[in-house]
Formats: structure tokens, C-alpha cells, sequence
């Protein structure tokens, strides 16, 4: 085990099973773990900082050297007002280094003394993310075995209230409408043929 404090920060919007299993990881070969949640993201987020620290909380309860905080701004200068020693980031996939390299890359010019260490998580989560989850959930479609089954039931409960209001404005189309719109769209047909 590594001595001292490592940060995995993030925007966790929502934590995916990928993010909980290299806090798993990362929890075996450091002393302590800081998941660190951005709180000025520019993104306009699926979930309150609140509701992801409460998640993030509920996941990680049962790892003892797991924190689970927030911050502001730089994040270098959050991990040294915590004194953590090390970044932790996790590569999924070829496409991921380029973004990961140039980020450690511009943490070690603001903090050289900050080293940042990846990781992969495993390869059955190589295709997940937090984008994908949202725009998978948000199409009513499922996400189980993506999330981890707090953050399904989360997803549930937010976007639940869109698919109910969605259905109570589904507006049935009488049968004579129904009748118009088809002799309509024949004559189109016949037209174009
Ligand atoms: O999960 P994400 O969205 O890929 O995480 C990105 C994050 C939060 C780690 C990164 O955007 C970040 O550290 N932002 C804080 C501002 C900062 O320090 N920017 C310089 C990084 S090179």
C-alpha cells in the first residue's frame, strides 16, 4: 500500500459502475482515497453536487479509507489543501489518453510535486460513461448493470415525473382525424407515384 492521500476527482454525473470499481481499485493501494466531486462544472449537471456526494457516499460506505468530498477551482490546489500526493484518473480506452495526457500534463506544470497515476477499471466497463448513462436513461432506456443500483434507482425518481407528465399530454387522435390523415397521406402517395 501507498503511503499518504490520493484524490480521484471527477464530475461524477451520476457515479457509474466504472467510477466505483476504480475506487475500488484505488482504495487497495492507497492509504487514503479523496473522491473529489467538481462543484463549478460549466455543464449544466443531471444531479445536484448533493445528490452525487450522497450517492457517492452510499457506495463507497463500506470502504473505510474512502472520502468522499467536493471542491472549487483548481483542482491541484484543492489536492495540496488536502495534502494529497497523488491524481488518481482512470483510462477506459485508446480515445481517453489523449484527453487524460494533456489534463496530467497541465496539473504537473501548476504542481510538479502532484503525480498522476491511472488506472483501468474492468474491461466490461470500457464502453460506460456518465454521458452515455444520462443519454441512455433519458430516453427511457435501461441502464442496469451500467450504475450501480442506487443511482438506477436515482435516475428512476428524476426521470420519472418527465415520462409521467410526457404520457398525461399524449393526446389521442380521434378516428375521424385519424380517417383524414390516411386519405391525406394517399393522395400524397398517388401524387408522388
Ligand atoms: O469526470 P471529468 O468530468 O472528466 O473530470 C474532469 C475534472 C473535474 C477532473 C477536471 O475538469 C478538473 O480537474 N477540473 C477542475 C479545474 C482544473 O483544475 N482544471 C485544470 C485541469 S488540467
Amino acid at each position: 500500500m501507498n503511503k499518504g492521500i490520493a484524490i480521484y476527482p471527477g464530475s461524477f454525473d451520476p457515479p457509474t459502475n466504472g467510477h466505483l470499481d476504480l475506487i475500488q481499485r484505488g482504495s487497495k493501494i492507497f492509504e487514503e482515497l479523496v473522491v473529489a466531486i467538481l462543484r463549478n462544472s460549466e455543464k449544466s449537471p443531471m444531479f445536484s453536487v448533493a445528490e452525487r456526494l450522497e450517492m457517492l457516499r452510499a457506495l463507497t460506505a463500506d470502504l473505510k479509507n474512502v472520502r468522499i468530498d467536493t471542491f472549487n477551482g483548481l483542482m491541484v490546489e484543492y489536492a495540496k489543501s488536502i495534502d494529497a500526493v497523488c491524481i488518481l484518473r482512470g483510462i477506459r480506452a485508446i480515445s481517453d489518453y489523449e484527453y487524460e495526457l494533456q489534463m496530467a500534463l497541465m496539473n504537473r506544470k501548476l504542481e510538479p510535486t502532484l503525480e498522476t497515476v491511472f488506472m483501468m477499471p474492468a474491461d466490461k466497463y470500457s464502453y460506460v460513461s456518465s454521458r452515455l448513462v444520462r443519454e441512455v436513461a433519458q430516453a427511457g432506456g435501461p441502464v442496469k448493470g451500467l450504475v450501480p443500483e442506487v443511482v438506477e434507482q436515482k435516475l428512476r425518481e428524476k426521470l420519472e415525473p418527465a415520462y409521467k407528465f410526457h404520457d398525461a399530454n399524449t393526446v389521442e387522435v380521434p378516428a375521424d382525424e385519424k380517417r383524414d390523415e390516411k386519405k391525406t397521406s394517399n393522395k400524397k402517395r398517388k401524387k408522388k407515384a
